[in-house]
């Protein structure tokens, strides 16, 4: 199959446009079909404007007068099975020297009129040659929010040239931001389905989830305008020119999610060290904005080199990583950073959502919640029950083990809690069928307590499947100091467990053994203070560097 690609782009292979059509051609050489393509770059031919004399129809039948480099793209065009116009959109139709291209297609028609006035029913002429099987591709990005009601000169002039329907469009909005780094996790997701859309191009055509996908905005409007209007670096008010650092903020101020509002507005501080500029972000439920001055108490300063920050935000580094390797250093709430994602979007698309009330891409779809609750409750259970009556406590942590899933229905179920689940049948088990309580009752603390340190030599240690709740879900557990904090406190708390079973045994043995799990409760009672403690006290003393 030839492949003909007219990039009429001024800016060539600069070109925003051009992204998305090296996607589609990425995608159709994909499908596996043998392709030959062409690519001529209208910037850098001689294309000169039609004369207007006609003597393509008339002296010289088929043959242009002028000279220059348009003889090659006539020939190129009869030479392709399909043509791919790739173009950004200027003033709702193409750039002039393509459209100085696409005049001088005259000599390919034929001076008649076509007696049927052609598909539009305006007037059209018959082709010159076998035009038939030819299809056509046009490819377009655009500055404006939408894609959407701008490409109508777009449209009447290709349904006029090909026949309404005879041509496949990728008309995309937003087209600038394919050309910000910081945006590249949005804007290749995007041209993720472009590829998808050329491959499914070249086995019949794209599918209408595809399609769907390509009709998303790019980032809801209201964050776009706000984008695009601080690009320019000039205030609003003034037209005088602002610091690149108080853009950048506000450009990431832009990217909060309003529905993540926690009920009273947030204040982000920013102090940007190498600049010695300082701005606060106000994360308000009606949306956010940037104060120059005038500051209020702030509930987390970041202070960071402008250059760290930018490398974050381009995901060239690794925010918590950077944080670890104290990079920046942050004050106050740290809650605000590692749910980043929840407030700000980081653009990693998630399923793709129609228009500006949508959550733009990027914003993260929660699972459902776990809960430590499921793990403990059929230990306690056990422990409590088991230590007054064996018989008895070991059928109540039994049934305790099989109603937890449906007490806890909506919760997702974690592998310790399903491990407990099973643990505790078995020494359940055991007290029922008369095996000595004395023994069972601590090797079940021992059990508990293995399970608990061993889980620290897993990527994710176990506190950590159950706190991520209280963080933006299971994007914490990429998040390095979270995973340490953690790492810390499970391995406090299965060393307590581990320890456990020596008082235990010697308790079960006194006259008040019936009372061994609820003494058991007071150390857990007091760690748990311990915990809620630690797990706000270490990552701020981190963080502090
Ligand atoms: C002269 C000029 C006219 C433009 N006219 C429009 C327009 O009518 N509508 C629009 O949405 N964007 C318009 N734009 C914005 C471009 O279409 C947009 O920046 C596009 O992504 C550039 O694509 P490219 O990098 O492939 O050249 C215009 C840009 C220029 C320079």
């Amino acid at each position: 199959m030839n492949i003909l690609v007219i990039n009429g782009s001024p800016k060539a292979e600069r070109s925003n446009t051009w992204q998305l059509t090296n996607a589609f051609l990425e995608g159709m050489n994909e499908s596996g079909e043998a392709i030959e393509t062409q690519t001529l770059t209208v910037r850098d031919m001689n294309i000169r404007p039609c004369l207007g004399c006609f003597s393509c129809w008339s002296k010289t039948p088929g043959q242009c007068c002028i000279a220059d480099d348009m003889g090659q793209v006539i020939e190129k065009l009869l030479w392709a099975d399909v043509t791919v116009w790739s173009f950004p959109l200027y003033y709702f139709s193409v750039p002039g020297p393509l459209k100085n291209l696409i005049d001088r297609q005259l000599p390919l028609i034929l001076p008649f009129m076509s007696p049927d006035g052609g598909e539009t029913g305006s007037g059209s002429h018959p082709a010159r040659y076998d035009m038939s099987g030819k299809k056509t591709v046009v490819i377009s990005t655009c500055g404006f929010y939408t894609a959407e009601g701008n490409y109508d000169g777009v449209r009447s002039l290709f349904d006029h040239q090909c026949g309404k329907g005879n041509y496949t469009t990728l008309f995309c909005g937003q087209g600038e931001l394919f050309r910000v780094p910081e945006l590249r996790r949005r804007t290749e997701e995007y041209l993720g389905y472009v590829r998808r859309a050329g491959k499914e191009y070249m086995a019949g055509g794209i599918s209408a989830e595809t399609r769907a996908a390509l009709d998303q905005l790019l980032f809801p409007r209201s964050v776009f305008e706000s984008w695009a209007d601080d690009s320019w670096g000039v205030d609003k008010e003034t037209g005088a020119r602002e610091s690149d650092t108080l853009i950048f903020t506000r450009q990431m101020a832009a990217l909060y999610q309003k529905e993540s509002w926690p009920g009273h507005d947030l204040v982000l501080e920013m102090r940007y060290t190498d600049v010695s500029e300082r701005y606060q972000i106000v994360l308000g439920r009606e949306g956010s904005s940037v104060l120059t001055g005038g500051f209020r108490p702030a509930d987390t300063t970041v202070e960071t080199p402008v250059t760290v920050w930018k490398s974050i935000a381009a995901g060239e580094l690794s925010g918590s990583e950077a944080l670890m390797r104290r990079q920046y250093r942050v004050e106050g709430d740290l809650g605000l950073l590692i749910s980043w994602d929840k407030y700000f979007g980081s653009g990693n698309a998630s399923a793709p959502k129609k228009a500006e009330t949508a959550a733009p891409a990027g914003i993260h779809i929660p699972s459902k919640p776990t809960s430590l609750n499921i793990l403990l409750l059929p230990w306690i259970v056990f422990w409590v029950g088991a230590s007054i009556h064996p018989f008895w406590g070991g059928l109540a942590s039994l049934m305790a083990c099989a109603l937890v899933p449906l007490i806890f229905y909506g919760h997702k179920m974690t592998v310790y809690d399903a491990l407990s689940g099973g643990l505790v049948a078995c020494f359940s088990a055991a007290a029922l069928l008369g095996a000595p309580i004395r023994l069972v009752v601590p090797l079940a603390y021992l059990a508990f307590g293995v399970m608990w340190a061993a889980s620290c030599l897993c990527r994710v240690p176990l506190t950590a499947h159950y706190s991520m709740n209280d963080y933006d879900g299971e994007s914490a557990l990429a998040n390095p100091l979270f995973i340490k904090t953690n790492r810390i406190l499970t391995l406090a708390w299965g060393a307590l467990y581990l320890l456990t079973p020596i008082w235990t045994y010697f308790l079960l043995g006194t006259g008040i053994g019936g009372w061994t799990g609820a003494i058991n409760s007071i150390l857990p009672l007091l760690m748990g203070v311990f915990t809620a403690w630690f797990q706000k006290w270490y990552p701020a003393k981190v963080a502090k560097g």
